[in-house]
Parts: structure tokens; sequence; C-alpha cells
């Protein structure tokens, strides 16, 4: 037991006087230790939670009057802080939960804590520092960053890290803060406030990554469940104002234009949006209107779009530009952030903790609702209207505000908001775009790596911009393009920008790159049954849907470090291309075998690596042994090429004798309610047994074996099927 204890000096000293928990010291003896945490002191002050055989070493609490002087505070006990400085006080809030608050006189409160130097951290910030998925060496506030290498304003956030030592903490403020995680194996945390409350999260088992993540989703929050139209395709321009042909004469008749190219190539779409400039004004945005030179008739084109089966969001940003409506009104009530120059294009933000101020926003942002737009992007936030430690309060503020005008007229999960700028709990009120990424292989192998540190706190509702935002005259370069389609595929949403001489049906684009388009948009749309039910989990648990490798292979070593490759869901395994050329490694994850998903002949080990050599056609994308994958075309949206549309629903199966037993848990859109689906192999006779719940759609059970498809008829209501004589295309 004394080694568990870690320089510790005595038993004694741990268990009281801060016996919080029911646990005992002799739980840490047993292998597989009931979850239980104590909360302990030693001194100087530190805080030590353990977790069975876990040690957590919460080595200082950081106290003091500047983010540049807190230091380490020493005391004997929890309650009094030395020289009447405050409180501290620590509970045990669940099993697998300890809760630290502390109230202090100083404006800036912290905490330190320490592993081994080799142990790494995840969380915090989604973008990827170094391209890396760790935050190894960093050392930054939590708040949004531009200029950055890869991707502008890549700015999801969450004061929440974990560590492969095995605990998360979360900092439960919007309060501005630092994140230090400069030396290996210590992090430090420092909040400019005077009142701090965290927690440290302990797996429900040892070396469970996703209990931690749902032990801080449950503290947090997890994202709503969106409308089938948020996961895309989403076309969108910069500026549908300009870049007409055809005989375009306005923006309207711009949309109409993408549409019917989708119409005739039959690339399936579900929503497009409008980018600023919109509206009158300089700058156009601000007067709540659109401009009646480039959309005429704003109500009946929206009808229009959603009449061809698109929803529609508008462009929308907390920021006062110089002498519009939003502008002057906030300036005659003094709503304005103070000492932020006005300039075109800049703008001060409105104070949205002002009442006046938020009810004043909210109520004209509900003329876009009213015209039946049923969305934000919700741009900026991080960008200098504000001053920086109003940053995670003021979007929170903006992104309550958006969602409840939305939320107000078109009901919960029947509208899409996502924004650049988000800060934990805004998860659950609006999904996030990684910024604005560089269009080359930088900005999509750095937003790669963004979206899988998206994932890792929470924000699994996330898309990157198709071929890059920041494009030079000739980007993006067609088969960069085509690469990111491929990524944008298996992603949980797929948008892409068009528009201002980079679309993919207009020069210099080949109609090699509008079959790419029409291959992934497709493949896209045909993944919705699975990458929904996946992000129901994301939406019930906190587990993303993509997956950081090593949250699904954490007994691989390699897998920590993985930040080309993902598990995209619980199924799929995929390692998109993000050089030129199509040629890359894949490492696959020990503890599975994966099929290759395309053309389903090749099987790769647990722990091997391959060599692939792929045209713009494909992307490296496995399924693992055992998998089951529902996919169909469930949703009609911009469907109008099938007469008679129906939806359809393919339960793919691939049986492994491995794999005596696979479930699903398939989201059933109708009843909102999740459907089983299992999968039982008797390696011996080579029977496979298929039993399945209310699925809502009627469609086809195919298992794929050596002897090619074997199917069977699938009822929306539920029901079974068997097979007989399957030779397994693992075997
Ligand atoms: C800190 O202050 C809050 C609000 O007054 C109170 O609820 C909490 O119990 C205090 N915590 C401690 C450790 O004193
Ligand atoms: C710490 O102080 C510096 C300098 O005043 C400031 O730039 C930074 O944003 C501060 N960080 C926090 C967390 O307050
Ligand atoms: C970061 O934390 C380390 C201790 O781990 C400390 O030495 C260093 O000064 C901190 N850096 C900043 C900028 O506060
Ligand atoms: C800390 O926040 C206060 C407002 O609560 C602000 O006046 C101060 O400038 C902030 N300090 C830093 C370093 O940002
Ligand atoms: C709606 O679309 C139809 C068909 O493209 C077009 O003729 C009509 O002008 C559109 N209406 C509006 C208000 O844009
Ligand atoms: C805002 O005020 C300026 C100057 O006072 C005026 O020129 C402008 O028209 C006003 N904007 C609106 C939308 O009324
Ligand atoms: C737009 O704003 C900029 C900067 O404030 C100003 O220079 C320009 O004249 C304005 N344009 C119009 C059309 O008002
Ligand atoms: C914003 O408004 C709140 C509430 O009135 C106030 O406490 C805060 O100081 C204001 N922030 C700034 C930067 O003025
Ligand atoms: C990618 O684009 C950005 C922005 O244009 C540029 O700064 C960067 O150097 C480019 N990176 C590469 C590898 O070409
Ligand atoms: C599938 O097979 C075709 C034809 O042999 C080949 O060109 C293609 O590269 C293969 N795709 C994958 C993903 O292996
Ligand atoms: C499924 O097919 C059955 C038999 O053809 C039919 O009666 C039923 O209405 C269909 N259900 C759905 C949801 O399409
Ligand atoms: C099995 O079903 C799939 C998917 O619906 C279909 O593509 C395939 O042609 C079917 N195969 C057989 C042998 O019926």
């Amino acid at each position: 037991m004394a080694s568990l204890l870690k320089g510790l000096t005595t038993v004694a000293a741990l268990v009281a006087p801060f016996a919080l928990g029911h646990s005992t010291a002799c739980s840490s003896q047993q292998s597989h230790p009931a979850p239980s945490i104590l909360v302990s002191s030693t001194s100087p002050f530190a805080l030590d939670v353990y977790n069975g055989q876990q040690v957590i070493h919460n080595t200082a609490i950081l106290i003091g009057d500047s983010n540049s002087t807190t230091g380490s505070v020493s005391a004997s006990k929890t309650g009094e802080l030395p020289n009447n400085g405050g409180q501290i006080s620590a509970a045990i809030v669940s099993s697998q939960v300890a809760k630290i608050s502390i109230n202090t006189t100083s404006g800036f409160v912290g905490a330190r804590f320490s592993v081994a130097a080799s142990d790494k951290f995840y969380g915090v910030w989604e973008y990827p520092w170094e391209e890396q998925l760790d935050n190894g060496g960093v050392y930054f506030d939590l708040k949004g960053l531009g200029d950055s290498e890869g991707i502008n304003w890549d700015n999801a956030r969450a004061p929440f890290w974990f560590t492969t030592a095995g605990y998360g903490v979360y900092a439960d403020t919007l309060a501005m803060g630092s994140f230090n995680f400069s030396d290996p194996g210590v992090a430090q945390f420092i909040f400019n406030t005077s009142s701090l409350v965290y927690y440290i999260i302990t797996p429900s088992t040892p070396g469970d990554y996703k209990s931690i993540l749902s032990a801080y989703a449950g503290l947090s929050n997890t994202i709503e469940m969106p409308p089938d139209s948020a996961y895309g395709p989403t076309f969108w321009s910069d500026n549908f104002e300009e870049d007409f042909h055809d005989g375009v004469h306005n923006a309207q008749e711009n949309y109409y234009d993408v549409i019917n190219h989708l119409y005739y190539n039959e690339i399936h779409a579900s929503s497009m949006f409008a980018d600023r400039p919109y509206g009158t004004g300089n700058s156009s945005f601000g007067n709540f209107d659109f401009d009646p030179v480039y959309y005429p008739t704003p109500k009946q084109f929206i009808a229009n779009l959603t009449h061809f089966g698109f929803d529609f969001q508008v462009w929308a940003a907390n920021r006062g530009f110089l002498y519009t409506e939003l502008y002057n009104t906030s300036v005659s009530n003094g709503w304005l952030m103070p000492g932020i120059s006005p300039e075109f294009f800049l703008g001060p933000a409105l104070n949205l903790s002002i009442p006046e101020a938020y009810a004043y926003f909210k109520q004209h942002m509900a003329y876009f609702p009213s015209v039946g737009v049923k969305g934000y992007k919700i741009d900026r936030g991080e960008e200098g209207e504000m001053p920086v430690y109003e940053q995670n309060i003021q979007m929170t503020l903006f992104e309550q505000l958006l969602y409840e005008t939305m939320v107000e007229k078109w009901g919960e999960g029947n509208f899409y908001n996502f924004a650049r700028s988000a800060v934990d709990r805004s998860r659950s009120k609006t999904a996030v775009w990684n910024g604005d990424s560089h269009s080359n292989y930088s900005g999509l192998a750095h937003s790669v790596t963004s979206g899988l540190r998206a994932g890792l706190i929470g924000y699994s509702q996330w898309a990157s911009d198709t071929g890059g935002y920041i494009r030079n005259l000739n980007d993006p370069e067609q088969e960069l393009w085509a690469r990111w389609m491929w990524f944008s595929t298996f992603s949980p949403v797929y948008e892409i920008m068009i528009g201002t001489n980079h679309t993919p049906w207009y020069p210099p684009y080949t109609s090699e790159l509008v079959e790419v388009l029409k291959e992934t948009a497709n493949l896209h749309h045909d993944l919705l049954p699975y990458i929904k039910s996946m992000t129901y989990q994301a939406h019930k648990t906190g587990i993303p849907v993509l997956r950081a490798a090593f949250l699904e292979a954490p007994n691989d070593d390699i897998s920590y470090t993985m930040t080309d490759a993902y598990y995209f869901g619980s199924e799929l395994f995929v390692a998109p291309i993000v050089n030129a050329g199509g040629h890359r490694t894949v490492y696959f994850p020990q503890g599975n075998r994966y099929l290759e998903y395309f053309n389903k002949t090749t099987v790769h080990q647990g722990g091997s690596t391959a060599h692939v050599n792929l045209s713009t056609h494909y992307v490296p994308a496995y399924v693992h042994a055992g998998a089951i994958v529902p996919r169909g075309d469930i949703t009609q949206a911009n469907n109008k090429w099938t007469s008679d549309w129906t939806p359809e629903l393919t339960i793919e199966l691939y049986p492994s004798s491995d794999v005596p037993y696979s479930s699903f848990a398939y989201y059933n859109g109708q009843t909102k309610a999740e459907a089983p689906i299992t999968m039982t192999v008797d390696a011996l006779s080579g029977d496979v047994a298929v039993e399945y719940g209310s699925l809502g759609t009627n469609g086809t059970l195919v298992v794929f074996t050596k002897g090619g498809m074997k199917n069977a008829t699938l009822h929306a209501a539920g029901g079974s099927a068997s097979f007989t004589d399957v030779i397994s295309l693992f075997d």
C-alpha cells in the first residue's frame, strides 16, 4: 500500500481530517476497486484525491493579486486560508467526482497538478498547437487565437483537461484564465476571479477515458441533437453578391444557380447560408435586414429554398459596425464596450451583461427567424471587439441570445447555429466550425487534428470549411479540394465554401472535381443514419463522433499521438490524405482488425502499418471486425430528381468469427429513441443472427461475406434475420 501513496508521509495524514468519501484507504488494495474518491491534504497545502490505485497530486492552490504574482498558498488544513485570505472546501459529489471550491480576498485563483513527466494532457483548446493532439509545452489563455499556423481563429475551448495519468480536471468558470503546460508533468491554471470551483474527475474504471469525458459532460453539458439538415452537405459562399454566372443578376439567383447544378448532377445537399455581406449599410451587418439590391424578396426567396429542400442560415456577430442601427442605438444607450475603435469592419461589441442591450439585440435578431431563417453562422467574439477578460462571458451570452431567437420560433432541434468561438457550456447552444483554415495541405492537416481536439472537449458537432477558407487566387488547388472533400465526408458536418471564382462546376475546375464532389457529398448523405446515431451518443454521453484513436484503442501507445487518423464513431477508422500525391502510411491501432471499406478485400491487423496510394476517388477508410454500419437515404432534402422518393435504410454487417457478439444503438429520428441492432456469430457453424428494434424505416440487411453479400429484408417496426454458411471477410 505504501507504494501507492507516493511521497506522502503517513496513511493517517491522508485520511484525517479530510475523509469526505465513503471509501477507505483499503479499497485501493482491490485489483479493480469500486470507483471512489478520498480527499485529503498535506502541508504545505495540497489536495490528494484517491481513486482506487490512482494517486492524484493537486500539488498547489494558487492565489494572488495579478496573474503573474499568484503564489502557492501554505496551509495545513482545508477551511481557512492563511491570513484571513478566504475559505476552501472539498467534497465528493459522485463516485467519479470531487469538487473543490475556493473563495478568497484576492483577484486571481488557480491550482497546480503534477504527474509523471511522460504523461500527456489533452483538452482546453480546439486549436492544435504545433499540430499536436496534446498540450505539451503550451502556455496560453482560455481565449481565441488568430494568426496561427494552419487555421486562424480555431477557437472552441473549455476549461477542462484530462491526463494519461488517469484523471481530468474541470474549472467551472467563464472568467478569463490561463493554462500552463510548459513544464513536462505539470499542469497549472489561474483565473481572473476571487472564487473558483473546480472538479477532479476520475474514470469509472482505470484507463477508461470515455468515462472521464462523460463525467465532464455530466457536470457541464452536451450538444443538442441537431436537425437532419445540419449534417450537410451545406453549400455556401463568402459572398453570394458577386461572381454571377449564366444569367444570374442578384444574390437570390446565385443560390438558384447552385441549386440547379446540384439538381442536374444529382448531388445531395441540405442547407445553404449567407455569409456577410447580405444586409444594408456599410459592412452589411447591424441593420437587421437583407439588402434589397441583392435580395429583393427575402421571405419568398427563403420559402423557395425551403421548397427545394434547403434550410437557410445567416451570418451574425456581436459587433457594432459604424452607423448601423445596432451601432447607433448602442451608442445612445452606452451599451458598447469601451475603448474599442468603431472602424470599418471592426467595431465594438455590445456589453450583453447589460439586460437592456441583450433584450434589444435579441428582439431585433428575431427578424431573421420571422422570415424563415433557420440558424446563424456565429462569427467573431474573439477578434478585438471587447476586452479579453470579457470574451468567455460575452460569447456565452451572445450564443444564448441567438439560440433563444431560434428556439422560440422553431422549437428545439429544428434549426442549426454554428460558431467559430465557443466556450464550454455553449456547446449546447451552438455547433462549431474550426475557423479560417488555410487553403493548403497545412490547413487540411491542422483541420483534421483540430476536429479531434474539438471532440476531446465535447464539441462533437463540428465542421471545417472544405477546401480551406483563406484562399489565394488559385486556391483551393483541385487535388487539395478533392482530398478535403473526403475528410468532410467522414466529418460530423460536411460544409463547403464555393463562389468567388472557386466553384467546382466552373473553371478552372474540371468535371473530375464535380465527380469527387458528387461521390463525397452522396456518401456523406448515405452515412447519415450512422452519423446521426453517433451524434445521439455524443448528445447523450459527451463522447464525440470524431474520436482521437486512443479513445477506442487506449492500450496502444501510438494511438495517443495520432493526429492524422481517427475513429469516425465506433465502427469506422479513417486516415485522410493530407498531402499532395495520394500516398500515405496508415497505422492500425492494436486491439482490432480492419477491412478496407470501399473494395472490401484487404484486412489489416491491429499494430500493423500499410502504405496506401489512392486517387482522389478514395480515402483510406476501414471498418473493424464485427462492425454494424447503418446507412441509407433517410432524408429527402434537395433530392427532387427521384420520383416517388421514400426513405430506405441499409444495415451493413461485418461478421468476424473472433467477434461473437456486436451491437449498435441506432437512433430512430421519428421516435427520438435508440433502437438496438445486435449480431451474434457462431464461429463453428457459420451462423449469423441479427435482431433489431424499431428503426422506423424499411430497407435491407446486408451481410458482407467472402461469398458476396447476403441480404434480408429489414422491417421498419423491428425484427430478426439469420444467415447460414457465412464465411467472414476477416477470416
Ligand atoms: C464560496 O462562496 C459561495 C457563494 O457565497 C458559497 O456558496 C460557497 O459555499 C463558498 N465556498 C467556500 C469554500 O467558502
Ligand atoms: C494575464 O495578464 C496578461 C497581461 O496583463 C494578459 O495579457 C493576460 O490576458 C492575462 N491572463 C489572464 C488569464 O488574465
Ligand atoms: C508555467 O508553469 C511553470 C511551472 O510548471 C512555471 O515554472 C512557469 O513560470 C509558468 N509559466 C508562466 C508563463 O506562468
Ligand atoms: C480581470 O478582470 C477585471 C474585471 O473583472 C478587469 O478589470 C481586469 O483588467 C482583468 N485583469 C486582466 C489581467 O485581464
Ligand atoms: C422561386 O423559384 C422559382 C423557380 O426558380 C422562380 O421562378 C421564382 O422567381 C422564385 N421566387 C422568388 C421570390 O425568388
Ligand atoms: C446612424 O447615425 C448616423 C450619424 O448620426 C446616420 O448617418 C445614420 O444614418 C444612422 N444609421 C441608421 C441606420 O439610422
Ligand atoms: C464605410 O466605413 C469606412 C470606415 O469607417 C469609411 O471610410 C467609408 O467611407 C464607409 N463607407 C460608406 C459607403 O459609408
Ligand atoms: C459590462 O456590463 C456589466 C454589467 O453592467 C459590467 O459589470 C461590466 O463591467 C461591463 N463590462 C465592461 C467591459 O464595461
Ligand atoms: C498555407 O497558407 C497560409 C495562408 O495563406 C500560408 O501562410 C502558409 O505558408 C501556407 N502553408 C503552406 C505549407 O503552404
Ligand atoms: C479499389 O479497387 C480499384 C480497382 O482495383 C483501385 O483502383 C482502388 O485504388 C481501390 N481502392 C481502395 C480504397 O483500395
Ligand atoms: C414498410 O413496409 C411494409 C410492407 O411493405 C409497409 O406496410 C409499411 O408501411 C412500411 N413502413 C414504413 C415505415 O415505410
Ligand atoms: C443486397 O443489398 C444491397 C444494398 O441494398 C444491394 O446493393 C445489393 O444489390 C443486394 N444484393 C443482393 C444479392 O440482393
